[in-house]
């Protein structure tokens, strides 16, 4: 490879870059992640091992693990991609073309190939406004609305608004779960501000105590200007879903302690328990009247998770109520220094709230196709947590919902002291070894964060339902054997 020159002519070395670069940790695309793509090429060069192929379950990526795309989606966007051909084309029904053309009609252009308002297109957030008012029963306003680059976007664009501007103690301070999605931890590190850790109950299906809040916010006051709070609902990696009570205290304490919501909520779609249901944060907030229907809340949506699992097209939105207006104006000219999130991923968000109608060509096949996938991730929800919990040294919570399994490991001293002197954590050490052992890929709980002296991992349940039970078998097999080296 040709060199790069002299490290001294650099402007930026790992001494001179930006520091908060340097603490930023992904765990989801980790070390031991560019370990299974190092094994996966050794297994092409014909490497001989105890397993043929590696099992993604580090991310929640559906279509990279075999789910089908929804064909109306697709259909959708080939027609606003390659409209002069495939308009008049008998192949594709008339309400996928009434939606193309809709979307068409509002582009500059008529071509998807043009930016877009900064927030979107209005006709797309017009479809989302009164996606959330059927599903809240409360007005929404376009107004309130502006697609994203996928949640991960969302996110970073409201917490950008939260920052202080001042160093130390002055810093923002953001309440995050423990364990969280690790967008939250990497962005607040990226962002010089404050994460204030607040645990989730493990022993009571994750739910949020509003006592290890006050903990939490109480402890963090010394090193930071507390502004936000973020719940991640139905979560992930915990699996969790918030009983509507639960949200109720949260928002209270947000009131008492003068507190931001950010409301995490793109496993919306997720729900698998019975007795569990999704309730959003917005539709509990103005159920509740004065003074919490003033409150400021950010809640964000995703193309990735869901029925669609349309992580590459990047769309999503983000609606925020009763923000003050000049802050409103602010936030709108922070986005707008964007210019647009991708068109292709504002038409996916476009089909997801305004799907076909009863009545219209693509009703039933559209049902059908999304009925299947949420019903195979639902017996995958109940297959990994019966499968985990029926296997010494394993606890598991019920994934109420979301698309992950997160098992706490019960595990022995001596492996313990063996991860240690490997200078790994626990639950990275046990990750490795499965790896090794039977290419599946997970990431340690770690990485995610946990309390002191436990220990996890974090599973996706997206492999298709044959493949899931064949890896849940060779996990099984691995564990008892690592459970009885280590005993
Ligand atoms: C809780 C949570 N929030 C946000 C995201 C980001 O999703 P995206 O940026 O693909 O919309 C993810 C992705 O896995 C997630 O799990």
């Amino acid at each position: 490879m040709a060199s790069n020159g002299p490290v001294k002519d650099k402007v930026l070395t790992l001494e001179t870059l930006n520091p908060c670069v340097k603490v930023m940790e992904y765990a989801v695309r980790g070390p031991i992640v560019a370990r299974a793509g190092a094994i996966e090429a050794e297994l092409k060069q014909g490497a001989n091992k105890p397993f043929k192929r590696v099992t993604k379950a580090n991310i929640g990526d559906c279509h990279a693990t075999g789910q089908k795309p929804i064909t109306f989606i697709r259909q959708v966007l080939a027609l606003v991609t390659y409209p002069d051909v495939l308009m008049k084309s008998p192949d594709f029904p008339e309400d996928a073309k009434k939606r193309a053309q809709r979307i068409l009609g509002a582009c500059r252009g008529n071509s998807i190939g043009s930016y877009t308002e900064s927030p979107g297109l209005l006709a797309i957030r017009e479809n989302i406004a009164k996606y959330i008012k059927e599903r809240d029963g409360y007005p929404c306003e376009p107004i309130d609305i502006a697609m994203c680059t996928g949640a991960s976007d969302g996110i970073k664009s409201i917490l950008t608004l939260l920052l202080t501007g001042k160093p130390g103690t002055e810093r923002a301070g953001i309440m995050i779960p423990v364990p969280q999605y690790p967008l939250y931890s990497a962005a607040l590190a990226e962002y010089n501000a404050y994460p204030i850790h607040y645990y989730l109950n493990e022993d009571n299906h994750w739910g949020l105590d509003v006592a290890e809040l006050k903990r939490a916010l109480n402890e963090a006051k010394a090193n930071c200007k507390p502004r936000a709070i973020c719940v991640i609902n139905p979560g992930n990696p915990t699996g969790q879903v918030l009983t509507k009570d639960n949200i109720q205290n949260i928002i209270k304490f947000a009131h008492e302690n003068k507190l931001f919501i950010l409301a995490d909520e793109v496993y919306q779609h997720n729900v698998y328990a019975k007795g569990s249901q999704f309730f959003s944060f917005k539709k509990v907030l103005m159920e509740m009247g004065t003074p919490y229907n003033t409150m400021e809340l950010a809640s964000f949506m995703s193309a990735s998770k869901g029925f669609m699992g349309e992580c590459g097209y990047r769309g999503g939105y983000t609606e925020v109520i009763n923000l003050d207006p000049e802050v409103k104006a602010m936030y709108n000219k922070s986005i707008s220094a964007k210019l647009c999130p991708p068109v292709s991923g504002q038409a996916v968000m476009d089909v997801i709230t305004n799907p076909p109608q009863k009545g219209e060509p693509s009703f039933e096949q559209f049902t059908k196709e999304k009925e299947t996938v949420l019903a195979q991730l639902n017996e995958k929800a109940k297959l990994v947590t019966s499968l985990f919990n029926s296997i010494e040294g394993i606890t598991c919570n019920e994934v109420q919902g979301a698309m992950y399994a997160f098992p706490r490991l019960h595990l022995p001293a001596k492996a313990v002291e063996a991860a240690k002197a490997a200078g790994q954590t626990p639950d990275s050490f046990y990750c490795f070894a499965l790896l090794e052992e039977t290419g599946i890929c997970t990431v340690p709980g770690s990485g995610f964060g946990e309390k002191p002296g436990t220990y996890h991992f974090r599973i996706t349940i997206l492999p298709q339902v044959e493949e899931l039970k064949e890896v849940l078998g060779h996990f099984k097999d691995f564990h008892l054997k690592f459970m009885a080296q280590y005993k």
